[in-house]
């Protein structure tokens, strides 16, 4: 059975957040096959500039889309906080509660960077700004009575060869971009599936998955990975993915499946289902090991609220 997005429920009377939806960017095409299918898109940026763009352009393709603006940085606790209560408020003022959260933005392999909470930029940004957002809006997602989490991780998880454990403002050894990146993306399947454990034994109603796009042509190489390379390697695997990967409307199809495909079970990770999970229809994808492991979910889920400072469900 292949899933397209012919496949979107009707979505009228349903709230979302969408974070990082900056246009060219798969959180965009997530966002658009959401208001499509008729939800209020509630869309959260870093930046007013590129949170206007991507509406205007929504609005010009999908007439009558129904949209808000919030101001999110993941890199900064405090700002996350901000984030999260305007969201809640923007919700509620809209009709709330929220159904669907889904976490996609995130950076790749950036140059060694320290954010102002002293943790490490990719870390932060992928890992545990995430947790803490998802944490502050855990209420509204419960009172939809079928609240939705969605988690956009990456392959690259499976290169990571522990999870990132090791207290989160030391930095120990030489930074690797990629080890990082591999890292934050494995947090992203232990943070799901943690969740999912945590949330049942709660008895709330909100089902956590995770995704992830293959490889889709988007921003993330130039924003991130193409800033530790040598220009002429930078131009190369920019060229390769824009070569070889799909397009970012194709890399949005895994999370609006996993955001909306009825009855689908809790912590199902969805990737797509070509050539080495590269591109293609969106299913049901395996995630490592290591992202099984439920006592590496555990011990990050603890570290991760000690981190923020917020303990939940
Ligand atoms: N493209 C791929 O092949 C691929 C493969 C595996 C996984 N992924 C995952 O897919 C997700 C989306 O990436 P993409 O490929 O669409 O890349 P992208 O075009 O660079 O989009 C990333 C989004 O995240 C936002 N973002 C970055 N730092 C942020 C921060 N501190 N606070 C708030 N938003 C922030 C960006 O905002 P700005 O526009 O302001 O920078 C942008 O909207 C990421 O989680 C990525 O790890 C992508």
């Amino acid at each position: 059975m292949a899933w397209t997005t012919s496949d979107i429920p009707d979505l009228t009377g349903k709230n979302a957040v969408v974070t990082g939806p900056t246009l060219g960017g798969i959180g965009y095409f997530v966002a658009r096959g959401l208001v499509a299918a008729g939800a209020r898109v509630i869309l959260a940026g870093r930046s007013w500039e590129k949170l206007d763009a991507a509406a205007e352009a929504l609005t010009e393709e999908v007439p009558g889309a129904r949209l808000d603006r919030v101001a999110l940085d993941l890199s900064s606790l405090q700002a996350v906080r901000a984030g999260a209560e305007a969201i809640a408020a923007a919700t509620f003022e809209g009709g709330g509660p929220l159904h669907l959260l889904v976490n996609n933005a995130g950076v790749m392999a950036t140059p060694q960077s320290r954010t102002v909470d002293d943790l490490d930029l990719q870390m932060a940004t992928n890992h545990f700004g995430p947790f803490l957002l998802t944490g502050l809006l855990l209420e509204p997602l419960a009172e939809s009575g079928e609240g939705r989490i969605v988690t956009m991780a990456s392959m690259a998880h499976k290169v990571a060869r522990k999870a990132p454990l090791g207290f989160p403002t030391a930095q120990v050894g030489r930074y690797s971009p990629w080890g990082v990146y591999s890292q934050s993306k494995l947090a992203n399947l232990l943070f799901t599936f943690e969740l999912q454990r945590r949330l049942e034994k709660a008895g709330l109603p909100i089902a956590a998955y995770a995704a992830h796009p293959g490889l889709a042509a988007t921003h993330l190489m130039a924003n991130g990975a193409a800033r530790t390379m040598v220009a002429p390697i930078a131009s190369i695997g920019e060229a390769f993915v824009r070569a070889t990967g799909q397009s970012p409307e194709a890399g949005a199809w895994p999370a609006l499946m996993a955001a909306t495909y009825p009855g689908l079970e809790p912590a199902t990770y969805i990737g797509p289902s070509g050539a080495f999970e590269g591109g293609g229809v969106p299913k049901p994808v395996s995630a490592s090991r290591l992202a099984r492991d439920p006592e590496a979910a555990r011990a990050l889920w603890e570290l991760s609220e000690q981190t923020t400072g917020l303990s939940y469900p």
